[in-house]
């Protein structure tokens, strides 16, 4: 019994700083999905290159250049040019992250669409919906469900919610 117990504490340990790793405003959702946007390993550009792009007239985000990232499940779904092939229902595990930078050479803003339809925060299409600044306070909430996301991502012409074919033909 003496050496099982032994290693009670620093389990215990371990699983209170994880649980506190998320910000004082955000659910351990928000959390997830900030280090899911940090993690770049795998992910393929829109475009297929790494520039930053003058933001669209469409835009509803603040900053004024911007380059979007799919993570290996998501990038499935990209066609020879790097573009969202047309009638795409991303599947489960499908990451899209939009950065959003500043003239200043840094990221002001992480928009973040992971699918996971059986993830409580999730919206009826399976999407949930991260929006963090780019050292990862929380600016909306998952747990909205992309309230402040969806018309406007629902707009005419969208892919599974997704805009960037539209903007960036
Ligand atoms: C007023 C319209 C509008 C609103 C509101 C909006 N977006 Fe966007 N979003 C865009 C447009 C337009 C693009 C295409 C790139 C660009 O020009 O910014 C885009 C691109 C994105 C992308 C890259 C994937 C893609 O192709 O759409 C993500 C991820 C994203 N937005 C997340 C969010 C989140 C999260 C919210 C809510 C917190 C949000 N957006 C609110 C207009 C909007």
């Amino acid at each position: 019994m003496a050496p099982i117990r032994a290693f009670v504490p620093p389990l215990v340990l371990a699983c209170l700083i994880t649980a506190c790793k998320h910000g004082p405003d955000g659910a351990p959702i928000d959390d997830a999905l900030y280090r899911m946007a940090l993690d770049q390993e795998g992910h393929v550009w829109y475009g297929f290159s790494d520039a930053l792009l003058p933001k669209s007239a469409g835009s509803g985000h603040g900053e004024p250049l911007l380059r979007t990232r799919y993570n290996d499940v998501a990038a499935t779904l990209l066609d020879s040019m790097g573009k969202v092939l047309p009638d795409t229902v991303f599947p489960v595990g499908a990451l899209v992250v939009k950065e959003l930078w500043e003239n200043d050479g840094t990221i002001g803003t992480y928009a973040v669409l992971f699918k996971k339809p059986s993830e409580p925060a999730a919206d009826a299409d399976g999407w949930v919906w991260g929006y963090f600044t780019g050292d990862g306070e929380v600016r909306v909430t998952a747990l909205d469900q992309g309230a402040a996301c969806r018309t406007c991502h629902g707009q005419p012409g969208h892919i599974d919610r997704t805009l960037m074919n539209i903007y960036f033909p």
